[in-house]
């Protein structure tokens, strides 16, 4: 196994455990918040690992981006939609929704009513999920699965 294909496996399969996170934080959150539910050590911590979760996997994709095949910086890059997806694309839509993940926990840590803290979670790391997954059917790789 290439190294290549290691972290195309790993980074793979990783992405079931941070849209798992995330939605379960979604899940916790609008029940925290609609239901005016204490913001518990539990919240905290779920919201955290969720958090850490798309750390780790923009790290994977940072080492991935040097070693893939189809990330490739050329002037026919662009004119091709399967280069022009891995190497402009996918970064950016995925970075930008791990920004959204980390402005929503962030904010969350800040404010100070319970409410405050659900909402901003729900509301930050629904729309990174929204993000994520149309990133992954703009690939036109399986949404489940892996493709090598
Ligand atoms: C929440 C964040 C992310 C998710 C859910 C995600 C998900 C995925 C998925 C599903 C694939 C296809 C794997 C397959 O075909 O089996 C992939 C491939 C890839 N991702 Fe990400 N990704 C994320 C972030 C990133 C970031 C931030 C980068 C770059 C810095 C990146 C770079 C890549 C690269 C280079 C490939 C490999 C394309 C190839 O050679 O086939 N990813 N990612």
């Amino acid at each position: 196994m290439t190294a290549y294909q290691f972290f195309l496996y790993f980074h793979s399969g990783f992405r079931y455990i941070v849209m798992v996170l995330v939605l379960l934080a979604i899940l916790g959150a609008l029940a925290g918040w609609l239901g005016k539910k204490p913001y518990t050590d539990g919240s905290r911590k779920l919201n955290l690992f969720a958090m850490i979760s798309a750390h780790t996997q923009f790290l994977l994709g940072i080492i991935l981006y040097f070693l893939s095949p189809f990330v490739v910086f050329a002037k026919a890059t662009m004119k091709d939609a399967t280069s022009r997806y891995w190497t402009v694309e996918h970064i950016a839509m995925m970075l930008f929704a791990i920004v959204l993940i980390t402005i929503g926990h962030s904010k969350s840590k800040k404010a100070t009513l319970p409410e405050a803290k659900h909402r901003s979670i729900a509301v930050f790391y629904i729309l990174a999920l929204i993000v994520i997954a149309v990133a992954i059917i703009q690939s036109q790789r399986p949404f489940f699965g892996m493709s090598h």
